[in-house]
């Protein structure tokens, strides 16, 4: 079911803001909303996590659309109670995104960019009015990285959380203001816990683009630790369904698994991922190797995905050779144009 034609999106035009607009989940979510005839403010402060020429990239088509506004700001900086005024549902997936730069001195922009930021969201929110043509859902962009390594897979959301990584602690925390700000104030609120999103303008730090790029320059393959870690990949299309689902769900707070349904290991992803390449003529051939692993990544991640099933009816649609080979066949036109 295209979740856009629930009732919930009936309404057109519905008021949406959306933060990290420019980022890879953000704008393909900022896309889907214009084309189904909505407005769309988008928020973004182009950060230098990585090249923000790539994020402005991502945001041509959204920009030459008469029914978005980018307002290119720092959530932290900007007069937020204004920005959400009118808003009906705000999707709130401006954040420091990656495990591996959470270390060190780099935790402060963790601080600031996924808990600050996300409490003046919350306060900006929490007293607009209710419901109808006023404010009706903030969906959060949560992450697999809450749950750290688990005795048992796939986990279902009620598990013990020992995050893995400092990333995944700032995540977590930030689930944790939405579901006080719900209970407090009665903010309607969903955590969307995405388990490893990829697709068309994945961010370059995630490892199916930095694979897809290193091949491209005929550069080797370095797999960080046997490769026998596994992921729950999740298309880009499937989480931003999720988002759309999320925004008519009916619990005052609710936090679901957002995963793509099939846990596979990294080598196995990567010899699809190869064959991808190849068949798409990015690179004639691939050769891989082992390096060290890299602290704070989990060993496995895998979803349970009844809860998001039965609550919001979210069932993940795109099976991952299907989802590599649109991947291959974007990142292919991009290096030929
Ligand atoms: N990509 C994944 O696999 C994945 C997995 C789990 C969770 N998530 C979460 O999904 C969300 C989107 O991830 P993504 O992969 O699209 O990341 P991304 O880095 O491409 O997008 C995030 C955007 O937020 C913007 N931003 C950061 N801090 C900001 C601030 N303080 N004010 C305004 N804008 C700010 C950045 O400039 C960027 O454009 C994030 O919250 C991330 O934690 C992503």
């Amino acid at each position: 079911m295209n979740p856009l034609e629930l009732p919930f999106w009936a309404e057109r035009p519905l008021r949406v803001l959306v933060t990290g607009c420019a980022g890879f989940i953000g704008s393909t979510l900022c896309d889907r909303l214009l084309e189904a005839g909505h407005e769309v403010v988008g928020i973004d402060c182009f950060s230098d996590y990585y090249d923000p020429a790539l994020k402005r990239e991502n945001l041509r088509g959204a920009l030459a659309h008469p029914s978005f506004r980018l307002v290119e700001g720092d959530l932290n900086e900007l007069e937020l109670t204004e920005r959400v005024a009118d808003r009906q549902v705000v999707f709130h997936l401006a954040a420091q995104a990656g495990v591996r730069a959470s270390w060190g001195q780099e935790f402060g922009v963790y601080l600031q960019a996924n808990i600050a930021a996300t409490q003046l969201l919350l306060e900006a929110l929490k007293d607009l009015p209710r419901g109808g043509e006023g404010f009706r859902r903030l969906v959060y962009s949560s992450s697999s990285s809450v749950y750290g390594d688990q005795p048992h897979y796939p986990v279902t959301e009620d598990v013990d959380k020992h995050p893995f990584s400092p990333y995944g602690v700032t995540k977590l925390a930030a689930e944790h203001l939405c579901e006080l700000y719900a209970a407090n104030w009665g903010l309607p609120a969903s955590s969307l816990r995405y388990f490893t999103v990829y697709g068309p303008r994945q961010r370059p730090d995630m490892a199916f683009r930095k694979f897809m790029e290193a091949a491209a320059r005929g550069e080797v393959w370095r797999i960080y630790g046997d490769g026998r870690q596994s992921r729950d990949f999740t298309y880009v299309d499937d989480a931003v369904d999720a988002n759309l689902l999320a925004a008519a769900d009916a619990s005052s707070y609710g936090a679901y698994n957002i995963g793509g349904g099939e846990r596979i290991d990294l080598l196995s992803a990567l010899r699809i991922l190869r064959e991808k390449v190849i068949e798409h003529g990015i690179a004639p051939s691939v050769t891989m190797v082992h390096e060290d692993p890299v602290k704070g990544d989990v060993r496995h991640t895998g979803a349970d995905p009844s809860r998001a099933r039965e609550r919001l009816g979210f069932s993940a649609s795109i099976p991952l050779r299907e989802g590599l080979d649109r991947m291959a066949r974007w990142m292919a036109a991009r290096i030929s144009s």
